[in-house]
């Protein structure tokens, strides 16, 4: 299968991208593997090819075709789409862009596509408190992500940032027990975990980095062990691409099953079929990506 993913590719002119949470095989296969921002750059760059096949979930899709609406975006699997993006709602943040006339909605691009066409700007786990600090504004309404949320604040003392109340299953999952565990028997760890988690983990870890942060940390560091606070599909790169050092996850291993949702045999037959195409309203498209083309200029 992998061989005719790979003859199919070249034949259409196809692009794979993956996400960093993809299981080893995609990874090993894809064009080009990254966290949310690198992905978002990457489509926007896209030349040659004329399909885009997406292996993330579904806003990561969406984001690829509201930046290269010219080329086919293609999702292996509809159904693998992102609860926490879910969790703000189109009509919701209608209603507060009402109740604070005078704030900036900054999203984050784990949102729908309509929610990302009434926001001022996008960011990422990458670029967060980049793009808050710099936005002209004052007041500032930050969704979905009430962790990622409290990050920022930390960084960015000077601005008033009114948190949405959303959060990423996957990552609430990391306890402070699990944390106490990980130093107790790795004393010489470093322990590095995603924004997503609670304040609680943020506040025990040595570093909180989005995914690319995570392996751009692990290269640079002197430490030779690295506890992961972040979904598991990470640490097939981390150790590919350090080899020397040793990494684990953070208590029992937490996984994404949106992420897991797209495998071998479904990439194979979205090549095959041309499926599962990504369509977007005009409107929808030409708003949303005023905020994620702007976030791209931040940064
Ligand atoms: P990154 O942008 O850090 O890769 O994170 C994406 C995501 O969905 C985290 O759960
Ligand atoms: Fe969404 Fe969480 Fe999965 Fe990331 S790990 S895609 S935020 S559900």
């Amino acid at each position: 299968m992998i061989e005719e993913i790979l003859r199919l590719k070249k034949e259409k002119e196809a692009i794979i991208l993956a996400h960093n949470y993809q299981i080893p095989e995609i990874q090993d296969l894809a064009d080009f593997v990254g966290d949310s921002l690198e992905l978002a750059r990457k489509a926007s760059q896209v030349k040659d090819a004329k399909i885009i096949v997406f292996c993330g979930v579904k806003f990561m899709a969406e984001t690829a075709k509201i930046l290269s609406p010219d080329k086919k975006v293609l999702l292996p699997d509809l159904d693998a789409g992102c609860p926490l993006a879910d969790m703000a709602k189109y009509q919701d943040v209608l209603k507060m862009k009402e109740k604070y006339p005078d704030a900036w909605i900054v999203s984050y691009v784990n949102t729908n596509a309509d929610v990302k066409s009434i926001s001022d700007v996008c960011c990422t786990s990458a670029n967060a408190d980049i793009v808050v600090r710099n936005v002209p504004a004052k007041k500032i309404i930050f969704l979905p992500d009430k962790n990622l949320c409290w990050y920022v604040k930390q960084k960015v003392s000077e601005k008033e940032i009114i948190c949405w109340d959303g959060y990423c299953f996957v990552h609430r999952k990391f306890t402070v027990e699990e944390v106490k565990k990980a130093r107790e028997k790795y004393p010489n760890a470093e322990i590095i975990v995603h924004p997503e988690c609670d304040p609680e983990i943020q506040k025990l870890a040595d570093g909180i980095y989005s995914t690319s942060g995570m392996l751009k940390r692990a290269k640079e560091s002197n430490s030779k062990i690295f506890i992961i606070g972040t979904e598991e599909g990470l640490l097939h790169r981390l150790k590919k691409e350090n080899p020397e050092k040793e990494f684990y996850s953070l208590g029992s291993g937490k996984i994404c099953p949106n992420m897991k949702k797209i495998t071998i045999e479904k990439l194979y037959l979205s090549l095959k079929e041309e499926k599962y195409e990504i369509n977007l309203k005009p409107d929808i498209l030409e708003k949303a990506k005023v905020s994620l083309e702007r976030m791209l200029e931040y940064v």
